[in-house]
């Protein structure tokens, strides 16, 4: 593997010990997926956030990096923590999870990191644009940078996306490459998706189909950026698809000439909703997997300033968009109805099951795939309007 002279002095530890370690790590995984060279990124998202998912052993991590002197090179951000950071104790998040929680924070910030704490980045003005590099490690939004803004990004990991920020250069593999970018699975819809649980009930059914194939959609008329964030974080979660194509929608469109051609019917659609929903009457609804857009909340806040909802729900954003809605008005209408806009976390990666909830509501095909497993809940699934007057 060619390494420019500057990507050699790091190895050699002429930029310090986590630098060396970092282009070590950058330097194995090129070697193992075949990369001839580095490409430099323009932006790193490291995930690996919640003190819920990374645990003792990943603050221990981290924090030896910081200590170590490691800095970040290009501009770089985090996804979603495990609370909220200003309003985790009204939520009834354990202080000594608050705690690790801060520490972790505290170590991503030496490092240089922007504490922006969202999935959904591209709300936010981060919008690399189509042909950028970059290393992203969130799976619904490297599936956005890819699909929607036709930036290029792999798979990462928390680790291996932090040691590209460290370095500002990621191994040139995979989806970096032109010749890569090829759906092999076309997927033709003959009805018309309507709503956010539409989009999301169609990855989770895809997800499943294409498992490592990139699909391409043919039939979708039109679909706003928050119907495609859900369409592609529930393929990235039930398959492990980072790259999708809409036709005449998302700015690619490159098919295998032997792809395989499936359709699907709006009955087939109907059967996966209803077997995404376990019918029970959530104690929780939430919104905003990916975290919600401005428009997203603004929808909310009128939805219920019309008519109260009889459970507690939340609008889960990043803190720049929850500052907006302040500004704005939608926070105190929403509370004023006894919901909450939730900022720097989700109701995935908080710890939902110490909070005294069980049976949670989504319209996230991505919420409903891990609530059960991570959160220990039971799923409502649906319309957010639907599920929220159960
Ligand atoms: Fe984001 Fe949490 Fe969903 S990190 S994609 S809101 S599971």
């Amino acid at each position: 593997m060619h390494l420019e002279k500057r990507e050699q002095l790091m190895l050699d530890g002429e930029s310090g010990e986590a630098a060396r370690q970092s282009m070590e790590i950058l330097v194995a995984l090129g070697k193992i997926y075949g990369a001839q060279k580095m490409i430099p990124i323009t932006s790193a998202q490291v995930a690996g956030v919640s003190y819920k998912t990374i645990g003792d052993a990943g603050l221990e991590y981290l924090q030896d990096l910081a200590t170590k002197g490691a800095k970040t090179i290009v501009p770089t951000f985090l996804n979603p923590a495990g609370m909220d950071i200003a309003q985790w104790k009204e939520m009834r998040v354990p202080e000594e999870f608050a705690k690790k929680q801060i520490a972790i924070l505290e170590a991503y910030s030496k490092m240089g990191i922007m504490k922006t704490c969202t999935c959904a980045p591209y709300f936010i003005g981060i919008r690399p644009k189509k042909g950028e590099h970059i290393a992203w490690a969130e799976s619904s939004a490297i599936s956005f940078a890819n699909s929607v803004l036709g930036a290029r990004t792999n798979r990462e990991g928390g680790p291996s996306a932090l040691a590209a920020a460290i370095c500002g250069v990621t191994p040139y593999y995979g989806l970096h490459l032109e010749e890569n970018r090829v759906a092999r699975l076309v997927v033709g819809v003959d009805f018309e998706l309507k709503t956010i649980s539409d989009f999301s009930a169609l990855g989770c059914a895809i997800g499943e189909i294409a498992k490592d194939r990139y699909p391409a959609f043919t039939g979708i008329k039109s679909a706003a950026e928050e119907q495609l964030k859900v369409l592609g974080a529930s393929m990235a979660a039930t398959g492990s698809v980072p790259l999708y194509f809409v036709k005449s929608i998302t700015p690619e469109w490159k098919v295998a000439d032997d792809a395989e051609k499936i359709t699907i019917t709006e009955t087939e659609l109907k059967t996966v909703k209803s077997n995404l929903d376990s019918r029970e009457r959530p104690q929780l609804v939430t919104l905003g997997c990916p975290h919600a857009s401005l428009n997203e909340i603004k929808a909310v806040a009128d939805m219920v300033s019309k008519r109260k909802p009889n459970c507690e729900f939340w609008v889960c954003t990043s803190r720049k968009l929850k500052e907006d809605a302040d500004k704005l008005g939608y926070t105190k209408t929403i509370q004023s109805a006894g919901g909450r806009v939730v900022a720097d976390t989700c109701m995935v990666v908080c710890p939902l099951e110490q909070m005294g909830y069980s049976v949670t509501g989504t319209n996230s095909g991505k919420a409903a795939k891990y609530l059960p497993n991570l959160c220990k809940q039971k799923v409502a699934f649906g319309d957010f309007e639907d599920i929220l007057y159960r």
